[in-house]
């Protein structure tokens, strides 16, 4: 399996490339990443190709053991192309061209630009097939990723009308299904068609733009990035039948369609990253972000960048501290990463990104976190035994939808609801107990877990209905929150009853619900107590039973969390938000009555541990200690350390930072 570094090697001088390689090969490499960002060095001009100095590269390095992955470089269409043909610059959602100077400044509609995009990944494909250095193609890099909101241009105009007229077929199913009755927005031309740029109706992002257009937008401009990744991995594939590979990573786009075009998803890891006190920070982000992306084609993926060195544009986030490197590489291994690429081999000297340091610093001598990724390195082969083709013990699905987020994103109930925040609440509330999870869409087959969590499942339709209750009925434990049901596909309201489509399966109806906009409401139940600050739904129990009510307002007394059985099985309804010691001790609670066991019992708070089933069936754990203090575990079993081969005996003592992967004696 493959463990290597982002290298770039047009950003150094040619005799480097043999010492890298050879400090590489001592650290245990076997891959680098190349080519990502080097259209302008692949084709300095139109159609005058030079592939001279990037084979010479692969030379050095395939004869120093180490293969490459090999990206197509679209993610930055060089200035001579912008300058003949500007049109290709994506628009934002101001009407704003965006300019040259950065990357990713294209539409992924543009046609030009995809004539443009098609020849210089066939040429690369012809150039590279069967060469024995490339293990693998990365298409282009992290789609989305600093791009504005969405691309709002004339070709994405035209093209969504085509989307539109394949999707409803007449204009009159379209204006039927967006309702545009509703402030005479009628269409009654195909090019009538607007795009949900900001105009002076929305006051805030998209808000008053139409609920309809502006989700068929976003199913429409994720179509449009997928469709941009299978224009390439079409070519791809005639040419190579090596994996190809995207780092997915912004959340932009339904990661689930876009999996379908690649073979292996690959993640871009920054647990320090100087983004990190505005974008969020907890320990446990990696452990949510990669078991997101396990799910997209549910099955492991690759790190195709893993955090190796203090790292920023204008400002610098934290120095990893000694055993932080290690620890982070356990934990996306843990969640299901079989290889292992940092970035970056060493600092650039130049660049947007010079602040950003790798395993190297500037002046290319190894020092501390070299020896770490070396010392992970040595041991490497040993836990890929284990860890390649194993998988993550999980009796727990959670469903994360990107056209639930999306609706949810345009009208979000609350001003503090967000989907992306509530179903990471959740995860955190099963993570801290150390239940183990897999996190993928509805489309997931439901029938192997022992409990399934939907949070805020709102566009709902006859046939999901069918596939919940079914689960359900045959003895699944599915978990539903408040804002559930509340919608049709097509972004609009139900008049269902609410819950809407899971009102049977829950056993319940909604009296009223309240938006909690100047009050925190208490709620007490067989889990403890908690309580809400965003919403509370106010609950009549039809067949199912109370499990908490609210403790104060109005509606004291009445269910906020109800159970019901159906069937063979068990439908939870949890009408509020709950502050996050609410939302463990209720998980808690439920995995209890369904049976679902932790990892590992008795661990220590701030310690993670995942349990993992190796291709084999034999059992084995990760634990790493993001405690901040050194950590005690008393293990139920013998236990072997499987980097060291140490035995353990029945207790496990991680340092500050410390990380370990053991199985049974
Ligand atoms: C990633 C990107 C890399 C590099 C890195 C550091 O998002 O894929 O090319 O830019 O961030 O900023």
């Amino acid at each position: 399996m493959y463990y290597g570094a982002d290298y770039y090697p047009e950003h150094w001088p040619r005799e480097r490339w043999a010492v890298d390689a050879k400090l590489m090969k001592e650290a245990g490499f076997n891959l680098i990443r190349v080519a990502e960002f080097a259209w302008a060095k692949l084709e300095p001009s139109e159609g005058h190709w030079d592939f001279s100095w990037l084979d010479e590269a692969l030379d050095v390095f395939y004869k120093g053991g180490i293969q490459v992955v090999m990206g197509t470089p679209t993610a930055t269409p060089p200035k001579w192309l912008m300058d003949k043909h500007p049109s290709i610059y994506q628009v934002d959602e101001n009407g704003l061209v965006q300019g040259f100077g950065s990357r990713r400044h294209y539409c992924y509609n543009n046609e030009t630009y995809r004539e443009y995009s098609e020849k210089i990944v066939e040429k690369m494909a012809q150039h590279y097939a069967g060469h024995p250095a490339v293990a693998a193609w990365q298409i282009d890099n992290e789609f989305t990723c600093g791009d504005g909101l969405y691309c709002y241009c004339e070709s994405c105009r035209q093209k969504f009308i085509g989307w539109l007229k394949k999707k409803y077929g007449s204009l009159d199913a379209l204006n039927k299904a967006w309702g545009t009755v509703f402030w005479s927005q009628t269409y009654t031309d195909w090019d009538q068609i607007i795009v949900p740029k900001k105009s002076q109706a929305a006051m805030f992002r998209n808000n008053g733009h139409n609920p309809g257009l502006n989700l068929d937008y976003s199913r429409f401009q994720s179509d449009g990035i997928v469709e941009y990744c299978k224009l390439q991995s079409r070519i791809l594939r005639r040419y190579s039948d090596v994996p190809i590979t995207h780092n997915v990573v912004s959340e932009r786009y339904d990661y689930y369609k876009l999996g379908e075009q690649i073979d292996i998803a690959t993640y871009d890891n920054y647990p320090a990253s100087p983004w990190k006190s505005f974008l969020g920070g907890d320990p446990y982000d990696p452990a949510f972000s990669i078991d997101i992306e396990r799910g997209i084609k549910n099955k492991n993926i690759w790190v195709m960048e893993e955090q190796s060195g203090p790292c920023g544009w204008n400002v610098v986030g934290s120095t990893p501290r000694p055993g932080e490197i290690k620890k982070w590489a356990y934990q996306a291994m843990a969640h299901g990463a079989e290889a292992m690429i940092y970035f970056r081999w060493r600092a650039c000297l130049f660049g947007t990104e010079e602040y950003w340091y790798g395993i190297l610093d500037h002046d290319g001598i190894p020092r501390r976190r070299y020896e770490e990724v070396k010392e992970i390195g040595a041991s490497f082969p040993k836990i890929c035994e284990y860890n390649v083709d194993s998988k993550v013990a999980s009796d727990i699905l959670m469903i994360r939808s990107f056209e639930q987020q999306w609706s949810h994103e345009f009208q979000s109930h609350n001003w503090n609801f967000d989907y992306r925040t509530y179903v990471k609440g959740l995860y955190y509330g099963l993570y801290a107990g150390n239940y183990n999870m897999d996190i993928s869409n509805e489309e997931t087959d439901f029938s192997g877990y022992k409990l399934v969590v939907a949070p805020a499942f709102n566009l709902m339709d006859e046939r999901l209905k069918a596939k919940f209750e079914k689960y359900v009925a045959d003895g699944g434990n599915l978990v539903v929150t408040f804002r559930s049901g509340t919608k049709e596909m097509d972004n609009s309201m139900t008049e269902r009853t609410l819950p809407g489509y899971f009102k049977e399966v829950a056993g319940i109806e909604l009296e009223e619900f309240d938006s909690l906009n100047d009050c925190k409401v208490t709620v007490k139940g067989d889990f403890g107590n908690g309580e809400a600050s965003i919403w509370a739904d106010i609950i009549k129990p039809v067949t199912a039973k109370p499990m908490a009510v609210y403790d104060s307002e109005y509606y004291a007394g009445k269910p906020a969390v109800t159970v019901n059985e159906y069937g063979k099985g068990k439908c939870y309804y949890v009408g509020c938000d709950l502050d996050t010691a609410g939302t463990v001790a209720l998980m808690k609670e439920i995995t209890g009555q369904c049976n679902v066991a932790p990892a590992l019992e008795n661990v220590p708070a701030g310690v993670e541990v995942v349990k993992k089933i190796a291709k084999d069936g034999g059992e084995f754990w990760f634990a790493a200690n993001f405690s901040g203090q050194e950590a005690a575990l008393e293990l139920p079993f013998e236990a072997k350390e499987i980097a060291s081969g140490e035995i353990l005996g029945k207790s496990l003592v991680l340092p500050v930072h410390g990380s370990a992967i053991f199985t049974r004696v």
